[in-house]
């Protein structure tokens, strides 16, 4: 020791003290807050699952926890899943809570869609969007797409599978189902990504790598993504090229749908229902809102950001959980026989959607498979003044606080000791009807004000597509695929999900 000069007996006692400092977060879990880069060194170590480290570090500190950033980088995030001040934000005290000027950066892809607002601009398209959404001739539309995508789209594929005994990715077949239905549901053509080629849509790609771009700036700090922005490299170059190919699509088809319309075609609302494009296209403003070209292109990439992949990721990670639970499966067979004519009972069907919103197990087993695998993971917001939350944690507008909905349907505290467990009998009352959750606890459909406007299309697509494989096919998992979340903005499952199906019925 006595040869060791000044600068030698520094760095030693700076090693001894990081490896302390590990030994000590290995010993309560938590991550530590370093000198100058915070906790950004967790951050990264844990970032392939970051999840379910998000749950570990929530379940350790009683739900609330203050994720320190590096110094230079505006970082520092409160973490919380404490369903108080879940509830404080999302509605009590809403308007100190928007998203805020960092989240308009991260997805400014997305223009000045609903999604992507606040105040005014966004209380307007919310009331529109509302209207349109709730409106008879959409839900004919909805009605219409869902059924015919089945029939025409789904089912021969999974015919042709099923008769050759060939494994397929479901995962992608729920992507391409969903990608075809709320495209048509916004904007009245069908791209038919869902047919036997199982063709490359530059659309649905360009969503995906948006997605990844989006992502990746939400976990490097921001003066990195713009750097790489303004070198047109990594992620952001992806993104650049992503951006061309949607403006460049979406731009042909509200030119096309406009030339239609002032030619009188489609004109008529027909039996079918009518797309969102074309109930924009037939005024000029509506809410004060001018229904511009800009406008057009923001509204329908928001519609398919918040439509296409949460609704297939819910699906995917619902017939998987079925699929590896026999007995919850038999109990939705048995639900879809007791609504049926006896003599239909063992026999090939499809169900409508009036039959399908009457299933009262069914949608308790898919409100559990929501809880566990939320397809929106996480969720942030901006507070505009200094606060105090309900937990006793303050807030300021230099910091964001951080929703892990995956979390939150995995902590004890609030589900109980059985929090893990895919058990759909949680949400049926004692009636035998769909017990109420509070939106603070059950979050997936967000909560307050922003709820999810797209919620009845969802339940509606996902019923439509369950009762017609959990009726009709046998679905196995192949043997040795790892089934795991991945790290983005969507929960998908990283490996997709390879099955075989077989016919239930000759
Ligand atoms: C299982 C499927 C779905 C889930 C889990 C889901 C979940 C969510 C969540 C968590 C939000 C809040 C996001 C945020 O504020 O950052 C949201 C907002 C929204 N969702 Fe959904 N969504 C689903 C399907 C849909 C569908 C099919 C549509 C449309 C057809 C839709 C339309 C919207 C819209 C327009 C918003 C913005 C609401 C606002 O900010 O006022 N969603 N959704």
């Amino acid at each position: 020791m006595a040869s060791l000069g000044y600068y030698e007996i520094l760095i030693v006692l700076g090693v001894m003290c990081f490896f302390l400092l590990s030994f000590w977060g290995i010993v309560n879990g938590l991550p530590w807050n370093w000198p100058l880069v915070g906790m950004l060194p967790d951050l990264l170590l844990h970032v392939r699952r970051f999840h379910d480290r998000c749950t570990d570090v929530l379940g350790r500190t009683g739900g609330t926890f203050l994720i320190k950033g590096p110094w230079f980088a505006d970082m520092d995030m409160l973490g919380t899943v404490d369903p108080a001040n879940i509830h404080y934000i999302m509605s009590d005290n809403f308007s100190n809570f928007p998203k805020g000027p960092q989240f308009m950066k991260i997805f400014d892809i997305l223009g000045d869609g609903v999604f992507n607002s606040d105040g005014d601009l966004w209380r307007n398209q919310r009331k529109l969007a509302r209207l349109q959404i709730s409106h008879q001739r959409f839900h004919q539309c909805l009605v219409k797409t869902s059924q015919d995508k089945v029939e025409k789209g789904l089912i021969p594929i999974l015919e042709h599978v099923s008769i050759h005994g060939l494994v397929v990715d479901l995962q992608d077949l729920f992507q391409r189902f969903t990608f075809d239905t709320t495209f048509f549901l916004v904007t009245g053509y069908d791209p038919c990504c869902l047919s036997s080629q199982l063709p490359d849509v530059p659309f649905s790609k360009a969503m995906d790598e948006v997605g990844e771009a989006i992502f990746h700036r939400h976990v490097v700090p921001k003066c990195i993504w713009k750097f790489q922005r303004w070198l047109g490299i990594g992620p952001e170059e992806k993104l650049s090229k992503a951006c061309k190919t949607l403006d460049c699509i979406i731009g042909k088809y509200i030119m096309t749908k406009r030339d239609e319309l002032s030619r009188g075609i489609k004109m008529e609302e027909q039996e079918d229902g009518v797309d969102l494009l074309t109930s924009y296209l037939k005024e000029d403003e509506m809410e004060g809102l001018k229904c511009d070209d800009k406008f057009l292109r923001d509204t329908i990439l928001n519609f398919m950001i918040a439509g296409r992949d949460t609704t297939s990721s819910a699906l995917t990670w619902f017939i998987w959980l079925v699929s590896t639970h026999p007995i919850v499966e038999a109990k939705i067979r048995e639900e879809l026989k007791d609504a049926m004519p006896t003599k239909e009972a063992n026999k090939w069907r499809l169900f409508s959607v009036e039959e399908v919103g009457k299933l009262v197990y069914l949608h308790s087993a898919l409100c559990e498979s929501l809880r566990l695998y939320p397809p929106v993971p996480f969720q942030h917001k901006e507070p505009l003044q200094p606060d105090i939350l309900p937990s006793g944690h303050r807030v300021h507008p230099k910091m964001k606080v951080m929703f892990s909905l995956y979390a939150m349907g995995r902590l004890k505290f609030i589900w109980g000791e059985d929090c893990f467990e895919f058990k759909p009998e949680r949400w049926i009352s004692e009636r035998g009807i769909i017990k109420h959750e509070p939106s603070y606890k059950f979050l997936a459909f967000n909560a307050g004000p922003r709820t999810c406007l797209g919620k009845e299309v969802a339940f509606t697509q996902m019923k439509v597509v369950a009762t017609t494989i959990i009726h009709n096919y046998h679905v196995e998992v192949v043997k040795g695929h790892h089934v795991a979340p991945n790290v983005s903005l969507i929960l998908y499952m990283k490996n997709g999900l390879m099955v075989r199906v077989t016919k239930k019925w000759s």
